[in-house]
């Protein structure tokens, strides 16, 4: 734990851009390297389906401590050679709260992840959870620390109880974790459980302790988060608006700019002295990730700052390389922009999109995509009638939505962000149809600056171009 904190974190980017190449490569040269959480078990799933060129998944899931979870993953999924181009992903049962045979996938997805991402050296390594994927969080989190990840970094809500799962899961005990759920009666709890022996069939070791981060975009949300878990947050991440991935919404939700995005104002400006005096390590987000960003933070007595969009376009990102190439080019000639899309994420965060030609940030392929829920990361889960925890998403067939008590204008420009982003990182699913789920890509305002971490004469960037950027004054 003696360890100096990095000044410069390459913040978790969803689903699967930042995955282990890109995290090791940035905890090899002395940033904090972190690893994307989400939807690992899906990646691992289709990884193995495409049939894990480099072997690198199969080599991580030899170390994996439970053989026989790691023997049932590969004779499920894996194909020697890869599945022909053009054919469907074998479905992947969905994450559920307290059972099923994606808990046990999600061990092992952020297991192999972590590893990769730690192995050969001995610099810390951290992953990203959002805190309203909740369905997933207990089974992940299990597998990173069984990894041995250094650093736990959580935002997108008020991760209150993860410190808690952090000393159960140090203890080898089982871990619990309150359940949000839409129509809770007053005398009702529900909670997500999680046990290594029943979903491992073994009990579970003592792991060591990673340090945990809050991403927050207030001071007031740092404060909560500090009361409500008794001190027990290692230092924060500060995101403003401007950041990558999802927002936190304007205060007092004012009406949306002309173009429809949400309106930012005084109240939401991140004062740095605010932070200082909450006596925490915290690093600066948003728009940080060019020369002088880090000078500028260090003055103000953050320890550093977390970047994502600069990283999300270099070689070791998991981005699909031609979304790179087109992004980098519109950046080239001054064309590259994101839409703070107040909807289109069924998390009900605003959400960052790049608008690029022929992904889902263009109305007509959005409006033909048959609305199909077949990932479910970002389900909501609500009391069903009988008093049972059912999963909806905003995103899902408009009339099963609104049939498992969703309201219909919830649904309006609601995206299938899960299946988006598989199709981001080059694993997307075939439809039904026979036609390619679209991309929809995610970005920081910064997007517009990605070409200049470009070498002279190069057509692309490495992380090592950016953190010597980042580092220049
Ligand atoms: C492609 C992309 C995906 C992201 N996904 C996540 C995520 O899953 N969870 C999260 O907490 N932050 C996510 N972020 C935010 C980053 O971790 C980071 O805080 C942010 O990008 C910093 O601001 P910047 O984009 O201006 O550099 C994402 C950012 C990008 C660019």
């Amino acid at each position: 734990m003696s360890t100096p904190l990095p000044r410069i974190i390459q913040g978790g980017m969803g689903a699967g851009v930042s995955g282990w190449r890109l995290a090791r490569t940035v905890s090899l040269a002395g940033g904090l390297g972190v690893v994307a959480g989400t939807a690992l078990d899906l990646i691992l799933a289709r990884r193995l389906q495409v049939g894990d060129p480099g072997g690198h998944v199969r080599r991580a899931m030899e170390h994996f401590p439970f053989p026989e979870v790691a023997q049932r993953a590969y004779k499920r999924f894996f194909v020697r050679g890869g599945i022909a181009p053009g054919s469907r992903f074998r479905v992947k049962p969905l994450p559920f709260h307290d059972r099923g045979v994606a808990r046990e996938l999600g061990v092992l997805g952020n297991f192999v992840e972590i590893f990769l991402a730690k192995e050969g050296h001995s610099a810390p390594v951290g992953v990203n959870y959002l805190e309203k994927i909740q369905v997933s969080t207990l089974p992940a989190l299990f597998g990173a620390m069984l990894a041995g990840v250094d650093f736990v970094l959580m935002g997108a809500g008020l991760p209150t109880a993860i410190p808690d799962v952090i000393e159960r899961y140090v203890q080898g005990e089982p871990a619990s974790l309150p359940l949000d759920v839409a129509g809770t009666q007053p005398s009702e709890r529900f909670q997500a459980t999680f046990d290594a022996l029943e979903v491992l069939g073994a009990p579970a070791p003592r792991l060591p302790a990673p340090r945990f981060l809050g991403i927050v975009a207030a001071r007031t949300v740092a404060t909560a988060l500090l009361r409500r878990t008794g001190g027990r947050v290692d230092g924060f991440v500060v995101e403003g608006p401007s950041a990558g991935g999802h927002n936190a919404p304007p205060r007092g939700r004012p009406p949306l700019t002309p173009s429809g995005e949400p309106t930012y104002g005084p109240r939401d400006a991140i004062d740095p002295a605010e932070f200082v005096a909450l006596e925490r390590p915290f690093w600066l987000a948003g728009s940080y990730g060019r020369p002088g960003g880090l000078a500028e933070a260090l003055a103000a007595g953050a320890t550093g700052i977390q970047v994502g969009t600069a990283f999300a376009y270099c070689e070791e990102s998991d981005l699909r390389a031609d979304l790179k190439r087109t992004v980098i080019d519109m950046a080239r000639r001054g064309e590259a922009r994101v839409f703070a899309d107040p909807v289109a994420s069924p998390t009900g965060f605003p959400f960052k999109v790049v608008q690029i030609p022929g992904t889902l940030s263009e109305e007509a392929p959005y409006l033909a995509r048959e609305r199909v829920c077949d990932l479910g990361y970002l389900r909501q889960a609500y009391r069903k009638e009988n008093g049972e925890v059912g999963w909806r998403c905003p995103a899902e067939e408009i009339d099963a939505y609104v049939a498992k008590g969703g309201l219909l204008e919830e649904t309006r420009g609601r995206k299938c962000v899960c299946n988006a982003l598989m199709a981001n990182i080059g694993l997307g699913q075939v439809t039904r149809a026979g036609s390619e789920e679209l991309p929809l890509v995610t970005s920081g305002d910064a997007v517009s600056e990605v070409a200049e971490y470009l070498p002279p004469g190069a057509d692309s960037y490495r992380a090592e171009d950016v953190l010597a950027r980042l580092q220049a004054d």
